[in-house]
């Protein structure tokens, strides 16, 4: 038993190669929730199979290549809860019976599916599975009985989602009255309680390039495993169109973004002094800037990039595995317990069963 509140979030295995725009767009909360919250973490490698089901090779190294990404970070596997998606039957049977709970055409209007479709061109020739990912999600977190859910803003639509799935099963299967407030739920004979996003600190980084988003695809990213010598570089890439160390310098660019990112964060003295000197043109140049800047990113990366070599080769993938078994051991005590509570509620309980 344990008393902590429960949290559950996830990655979807469709690439590799994490950069900063990932690390304080999620990583970094997930690294400060672990510490406070019984914390689930999901690898969705089912739902990589609606845009990648012809990749299942991809799909594989992309999963363990995730698992190591975790680790190296510092996601810790004896404090949190590894959950392999594939593994944890309960999660597809709850995804059936939730598909009932919500009406077909809300699914097909879901702002964050529909996002997809367009940005990655699928047209109207995405498999069923494709929008049937966003139910799958329901389950992926209900499975769990989370309090929160740590996700980007992108993913906002789907937690919505689930929370409605939440509120109509409880009321549906368990007589919690239609005018409970959501908080209340579970005192109120509910199974599940009603999940909450929690965006993190930063929701949107901008990439070297200074004005979209930091992405791997658009070539401006800085990777957490670059040497150290090559985020220096990247830093060093960066234009802001500032002549001089007395110019008056934009407050908002992406370098005093990065400050405070990744400088605020350790020495907020510092970073706020970096700010007021910089926008007031007071003698401080991009270049100082951008040196400060690289020593303070590249002590951050430095344990990540020394832990993630512990992890190639054999040696690394046969850790994986363990933690893979590890996770899926535990995380099926939790599913299969909702499952078996869900089930009952739905008066679709009819033998006892066991898995692992
Ligand atoms: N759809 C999420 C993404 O692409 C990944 C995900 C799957 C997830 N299941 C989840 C996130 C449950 C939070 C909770 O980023």
């Amino acid at each position: 038993m344990t008393a902590k509140p429960r949290i559950l979030t996830g990655d979807t295995p469709t690439s590799t190669g994490l950069h900063l725009g990932h690390y304080v767009g999620s990583l970094e909360n997930r690294l400060a929730l672990q510490e406070q919250y019984d914390s689930y973490f999901l690898i969705a490698n089912v739902h990589a199979f609606t845009t990648m089901a012809d990749k299942p090779e991809q799909i594989r190294a992309n999963t363990i290549g995730i698992i190591k990404d975790w680790l190296a970070v510092g996601l810790d596997p004896d404090r949190s809860t590894f959950v392999l998606q594939s593994e944890i039957p309960a999660i597809a049977e709850l995804t059936f019976f939730f598909a009932m709970l919500i009406p077909f055409n809300k699914v097909m209007r879901n702002p964050t599916l529909k996002t997809e479709i367009e940005t990655k061109g699928l047209g109207d020739s995405y498999p069923f599975g494709f929008p049937m990912y966003a139910v799958g999600q329901c389950a992926d977190i209900l499975a769990f009985r989370p309090e929160l859910v740590p996700v980007g803003e992108d993913q906002e639509a789907h937690i919505e989602m689930c929370r409605d799935v939440a509120l109509k099963f409880n009321q549906q299967y368990c007589g919690v009255g239609n005018r409970v407030p959501a908080a209340e739920h579970v005192q109120a004979g509910g199974l599940f309680p009603i999940p909450a996003a929690k965006v993190g600190r930063v929701a949107r980084l901008a990439g070297i390039d200074g004005t979209n988003k930091m992405s791997k695809s658009l070539g401006n990213a800085i990777f957490l495993y670059d040497s150290a010598k090559d985020v220096q570089k990247k830093l060093n890439k960066i234009t802001t169109g500032r002549q001089s160390p007395n110019e008056p310098g934009d407050g908002n660019n992406v370098l005093m973004q990065y400050v405070d990112a990744f400088i605020a964060g350790g020495d907020p003295a510092r970073a706020a002094e970096i700010k007021r000197r910089y926008v007031a043109g007071d003698n401080l140049g991009d270049g100082h800037v951008k040196a400060e800047l690289g020593e303070a990113i590249n002590r951050l990366l430095e344990p990540m990039r020394a832990r993630r070599a512990t992890l190639d080769g054999p040696a690394g993938d046969q850790r994986v595995m363990e933690v893979i078994a590890q996770g899926v051991k535990r995380a099926n005590v939790v599913a299969e317990e909702t499952l078996t509570l869900a089930k009952k509620a739905m008066k679709a309980d009819f033998v006892h069963r066991t898995i692992g």
